[in-house]
């Protein structure tokens, strides 16, 4: 079976990783059949699978049933005499193997970001049965088996560098689950319901996004066969992303024709969402992506990143590496400013850059209500509101960033995030779309096709 496995890690001489993962397989099909997308088993979709990693075809399309998939494993290529590029260790030798005294905090850092690959699959198991377009469907389940390649990739560095314990924790990934109350998966946003397909985009748009800046992060790495596993990540991360700003860009598309067109903002009726309630999504997914950076101030953050374990977004375009002698300015939501050391700030520092890059996709989807010569907005929330995680989860604050109580909040609340009322009125209008060239009326056709074929009059999905 494991031979079978598109690779570039020399599977076929790796023994004892081959013994590993043909212990592991039968496993991991079993998760997908239980917690994988439902309902679309002996379904053939038009689906990109990674062959190689060389720029020129590292993906190739063609129909293929899901549970048929070639999930694989690659690395993407190396790079010769490549050194330490930050921290205490900066210009030695990258690592090929894990030095001991690491093991612990590596093995910690891949589990988690491991657990976050199944976590993704599990919370969208129910959207194929509404989604709004046979390309809309291609896309969700492309984002499934590559969520679920991820996690092959995760594993591959656990069974190959951290014998039994890595063996152990490869066997944990699949038996976690999202929502869990017993047995959940690690990080919150991972256990948060995606009950519908705005949702989904804003998870892709601010979820997948965090994952971005982590594998970026993680791409700077020491350790070397972690760095090249990320950067190959990133490559597919990148369609993740596309799915959830472009997803949301038509929503808004749509809603401003029909805002245009009626002049009125109540849309449910009129079949489009209001920017309301989208804002509302927009307001939860960003607020819980922020709290995926975990702590501003943290020794873990300032450990790894001094032994060269985790680094900033592309380290090579910061000034300096060493982050010694420097300070983290974080305004608290009081105005009052806390100074921390650079070091212990590296969580804070990567969300800054994640949030100038959400900023970037807002400005990007306001553009279809300024070309319709509209003056509504969406917005990001201040980066205090609705916290959880770290300094500013201490007080409530509105979207504007405005210190209120804890009462104002509650009683308040329902304008800021989803109501169950808005979900169900959002969930009204979710209507499985899945004829060839037709589309729900709540999103605007995809601006370009998948692998070369038309966007609408496709049959990306054939069910049996
Ligand atoms: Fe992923
Ligand atoms: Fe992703």
């Amino acid at each position: 079976m494991t031979t079978e496995i598109p690779n570039n890690v020399d599977l076929d001489h790796d023994q004892q990783l081959r013994r590993a993962l043909a212990m592991w397989h039968p496993h991991y099909l079993d998760w997908w059949r239980e917690a994988g997308p439902d309902g679309f088993d002996s379904s053939q979709v038009y689906l990109r699978t990674a062959i190689s990693v060389s720029p020129e075809g590292w993906a190739n399309y063609g129909l293929v049933r899901m549970r048929d998939y070639r999930w694989g494993i690659f690395l993407a290529p190396e790079v010769t005499d490549r050194k330490i590029g930050f921290g205490d260790q900066m210009g030695d030798p990258v690592w090929q193997q894990i030095p001991g005294e690491y093991r612990k905090d590596l093995r910690r850092i891949i589990v988690t970001q491991a657990d976050t690959e199944p976590a993704s699959v599990e919370q969208n198991r129910l959207l194929g049965r509404t989604a709004p377009s046979l390309y809309d469907l291609r896309n969700i389940f492309q984002l499934n088996c590559e969520e679920g390649r991820h996690l092959w990739a995760m594993v591959y560095l656990l069974q190959k560098y951290f014998g039994r314990d890595g063996r152990e924790e490869a066997a944990e990934l699949l038996q976690r689950r999202s929502g869990n109350p017993d047995h959940p998966r690690i990080l919150n946003a991972f256990n948060a319901p995606v009950r519908d397909w705005l949702d989904y985009f804003c998870f892709s748009m601010f979820s997948d996004r965090d994952g971005k800046y982590q594998l970026a992060a993680l791409a700077e790495s020491a350790f070397d066969p972690l760095s090249r596993t990320t950067r190959f990540m990133l490559t597919e991360e990148a369609f993740h992303m596309f799915v959830g700003e472009s997803g949301i860009q038509r929503v808004i598309a749509r809603a401003a024709d029909v805002m245009a067109a009626s002049g009125r903002e109540d849309l449910f009726e009129l079949g489009a969402v209001p920017l309301a309630v989208l804002q509302k999504y927009i307001n939860y997914w960003y607020t819980e992506a922020l709290d995926l950076f975990g702590g501003e101030d943290s020794s873990n953050a300032a450990t790894w990143f001094a032994a060269g374990l985790k680094g900033r977004f592309q380290e090579e375009d910061q000034p300096e590496h060493l982050a010694l002698d420097q300070v983290y300015e974080l305004r608290k939501a009081d105005g009052a400013v806390e100074t921390i050391a650079m070091r212990r700030a590296m969580n804070a520092v990567l969300r800054d850059a994640f949030v100038k890059d959400c900023q970037r996709g807002l400005k990007r989807w306001n553009r279809e209500l300024e070309h319709r010569k509209l003056d509504a907005r969406v917005y990001l929330p201040a980066i205090s509101f609705n916290r959880k995680v770290g300094a500013l989860a201490a007080i409530p604050c509105n979207p504007e960033g405005g210190i209120i109580t804890q009462e104002e909040f509650a009683r308040r609340r329902d304008e800021w995030l989803p109501t169950e009322e808005d979900r169900l009125r959002v969930a009204a209008l979710m209507k499985p779309v899945y004829e060839p060239g037709k589309i729900a009326s709540w999103l605007t056709p995809p601006v370009k096709g998948v692998g070369g074929k038309p966007a609408l009059d496709f049959e990306y999905v054939r069910f049996d």
